[in-house]
């Protein structure tokens, strides 16, 4: 299938590793001018050949000067890709132990820098009819499978989806979500991520952990999703073979949501 991206630009956030890299990376191969952004500007991300920008997109002002400089270097966006998330503040940490601080850090990255980006990229996006993926999770429908302060800040970016879809809609703009399931990214396979933190709450080694994560979290096709799974899907999001799609959320999880 020819997704007929050439020629177009676009932003993709938290794109050093996990997701984000593997979407620069099939962005880039379907000949779109890539402008990528994280802390850590890492050397798989360099080689994409993308354009990179180090900033910290917990913060209006990294979200700001990031969008400041793609629409420099690639003169208008079409696409935008808000896949930062996770982060710093991933603990398996139950309700009591989330402060308020904890909940703003949480939120500021998980949902306000999508709102940032898409309000500072929408009136090019306007222009170009253009189309925009939001990362969330699958934590956002069964939100007891992740920390309570993510669960409910990838609850409200689905729901951001919707309206954004909504208000942008007529004007030639579609929003799209796209919610994974577990993903085999340094989230889960860091010994220091997230996967080793809730592997040493259970007493399980983290290989051990790793193994049985398929039939413990109910995942039916027996593995963990790969990250190119998520890109290709975003990738086919984003462009206009998926045309009439918008406003959705899609899930990739391998059977792991049990709801219709
Ligand atoms: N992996 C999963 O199983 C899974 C499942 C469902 C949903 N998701 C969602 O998918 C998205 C990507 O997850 P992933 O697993 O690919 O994560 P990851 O492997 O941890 O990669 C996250 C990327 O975001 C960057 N980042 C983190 N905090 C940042 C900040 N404050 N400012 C700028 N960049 C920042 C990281 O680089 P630096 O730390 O160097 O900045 C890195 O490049 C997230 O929204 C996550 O919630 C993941």
């Amino acid at each position: 299938m020819d997704l007929n991206l050439t020629s177009k630009t676009a932003v993709v956030t938290g794109a050093g590793r996990g997701i984000g890299l593997a979407t620069v990376r099939a962005l880039t191969a379907e000949g779109v001018r890539v402008v990528g952004a994280a802390r850590t500007l890492t050397p798989e991300l360099k080689d994409t050949g993308a354009h990179t920008v180090s900033a910290d997109l917990s913060t209006a002002e990294g979200v700001a000067a990031l969008m400041s400089e793609a629409l420099d270097t690639l003169g208008g966006i079409d696409l935008l890709v808000n896949n930062v998330g996770a982060g710093d503040d991933m603990d398996p940490c139950g309700f009591l132990d989330t402060d308020d601080a904890h909940w703003s850090r949480v939120f500021d990255l998980n949902l306000l820098s999508a709102v940032r980006a898409t309000r500072a990229a929408l009136p090019s996006l306007i222009e170009r009819r253009g189309s925009i993926v939001n990362v969330s999770s699958i934590s956002a429908r069964q939100p007891t499978s992740g920390p309570v302060a993510y669960s409910a800040a990838k609850a409200a970016l689905t729901a951001l989806g919707k309206t954004l879809a909504e208000e942008f809609g007529p004007l030639g703009v579609r929003v799209n979500t796209v919610s994974p399931g577990a993903v085999r990214t340094p989230v889960w396979v860091d010994p220091d991520g997230y996967g080793g933190k809730v592997a040493a709450r259970a007493g399980m080694d983290h290989a051990t952990f790793l193994e049985q994560m398929p039939p413990a979290f109910g995942i039916v096709s027996g593995r963990i999703t790969e990250p190119e799974e998520v890109a290709a899907l975003i990738a086919f999001l984003l462009s206009d073979v998926a045309g009439n799609i918008t406003g959705a959320d899609h899930i990739i999880d391998g059977g792991t949501v049990k709801t219709a």
